[in-house]
C-alpha cells in the first residue's frame, strides 16, 4: 500500500536520547549550542576550563528537567580530555556527538604576527588545534564501537579572509579544516561523520578585543544579511550536523557568516 507517510522519518531533527559533549560551553557560542542541544533532547556535557561557569550552565539545564553534566577540562591536555570522556561515559553510557568548540578566542590579543611571542603561538595551537585532535582521539574508540558518531569542529570564516593580527588563531582554525578532511576519511567507514562550521563574526555578549565598535559596522556592511550575527545563528547548522539527518555528509566545511564578502 502506498502512502505519503512512508517517507516521514520519525523524530527527524531531534537529538532525543543522544549524548553530546560540547567543549567550551561555559559561555558564548558553546553555551548556546549546549542549551539548544539539551532543549532538542540531548544529554549534554558542559566541558570547559572554567568549571564554575560550566556548573552554572549544567545546573540551569538540570533545573529545567534536562540531563546535563559539568566537567572541567583543558582540551590542550590529553590526560584531562581522557578524564572528560571517561566522566561522560560513566554518567551517560555513550557519546553520540562531540562539538569541538573550545578555543582561545575572546581573550586573544590582536598584534602583528612578528610580535606574537613564541609561547603565545604555542599555547593557541595547543588549545585550538591540538585540543581538537585530543578530543577526537579520546572519543574515537567509543564512536567506532557504537558504529555511529558526529564530530563537529568549530573553525572560523576568518580562515577564508586571512584577517590580520592574530595569525596564530587563523593558523589554528585552518588546521581544524585539515583535521576535518583527514579524519572524515578515517572514521567514515565506522559510521562517524566529521564536519566543520566556519562562523563569521558572531556577537555573543562576551567582551573581546578583536571587534571594535567601528569594525562591527564594517562587518555588517560586508555581509549580505545586514545585521550582526549572534550565537543563535550557529544553532541550526550545528543541530543538523549533530542529527541523524546529516548521516551522508562528512568532511565538509560549512560557512555561516551572513554572506560576507570581506572583513
Ligand atoms: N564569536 C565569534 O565571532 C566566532 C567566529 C568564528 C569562530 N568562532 C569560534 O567559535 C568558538 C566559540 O567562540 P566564542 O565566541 O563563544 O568564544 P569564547 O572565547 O567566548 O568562549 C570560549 C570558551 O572556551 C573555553 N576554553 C578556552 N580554553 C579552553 C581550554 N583549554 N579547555 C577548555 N575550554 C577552554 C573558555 O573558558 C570559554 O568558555 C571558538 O572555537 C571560536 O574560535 C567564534
Amino acid at each position: 500500500m502506498s502512502s505519503v507517510t512512508q517517507t516521514i522519518i520519525p523524530e527527524r531533527g531531534t537529538l532525543s536520547g543522544k549524548v553530546a559533549i560540547v567543549t567550551g560551553s561555559a559561555q558564548g557560542i558553546g553555551r548556546t549550542l549546549a542549551e539548544q542541544f539539551a532543549a532538542a533532547g540531548a544529554k549534554t556535557v558542559i566541558a570547559d576550563l572554567d568549571v564554575a561557569s560550566a556548573r552554572r550552565v549544567a545546573d540551569d539545564l538540570k533545573a529545567g528537567g534536562m540531563a546535563s553534566l559539568a566537567v572541567q577540562v583543558d582540551v590542550g591536555n590529553a590526560a584531562s580530555v581522557e578524564n572528560l570522556v571517561a566522566a561522560s561515559i560513566a554518567e551517560f553510557g555513550r557519546i553520540d556527538v562531540l562539538v569541538n568548540n573550545a578555543a582561545i578566542f575572546s581573550t586573544i590579543e590582536m598584534r602583528p604576527f612578528d610580535e606574537i611571542p613564541s609561547e603565545e603561538w604555542t599555547k593557541v595551537i595547543d588549545v585550538n588545534l591540538t585540543g581538537v585532535f585530543n578530543c577526537c582521539r579520546a572519543v574515537a574508540e567509543t564512536m567506532r564501537r557504537q558504529g555511529t558518531g558526529r564530530i563537529i569542529n568549530m573553525s572560523s570564516a576568518t580562515v577564508l579572509f586571512g584577517r590580520p593580527h592574530y595569525l596564530h588563531y587563523v593558523a589554528s582554525k585552518a588546521g581544524v579544516l585539515g583535521i576535518t578532511r583527514g579524519l572524515a576519511r578515517e572514521l567514515g567507514p565506522f559510521g562517524v561523520t566529521v564536519n566543520s562550521i566556519l562562523p563569521g563574526s558572531v556577537e555573543t555578549g562576551i567582551p573581546r578585543g578583536s571587534v571594535s565598535g567601528d569594525q562591527a559596522s564594517r562587518i555588517i556592511a560586508s555581509q549580505s544579511i545586514g545585521r550582526r550575527l549572534t550565537s543563535k545563528d550557529i544553532v541550526g547548522i550545528t543541530l543538523f550536523l549533530a542529527s541523524d539527518d546529516s548521516e551522508a555528509i562528512t568532511g565538509q566545511s560549512l560557512v555561516a557568516d551572513g554572506g560576507a564578502n570581506f572583513l
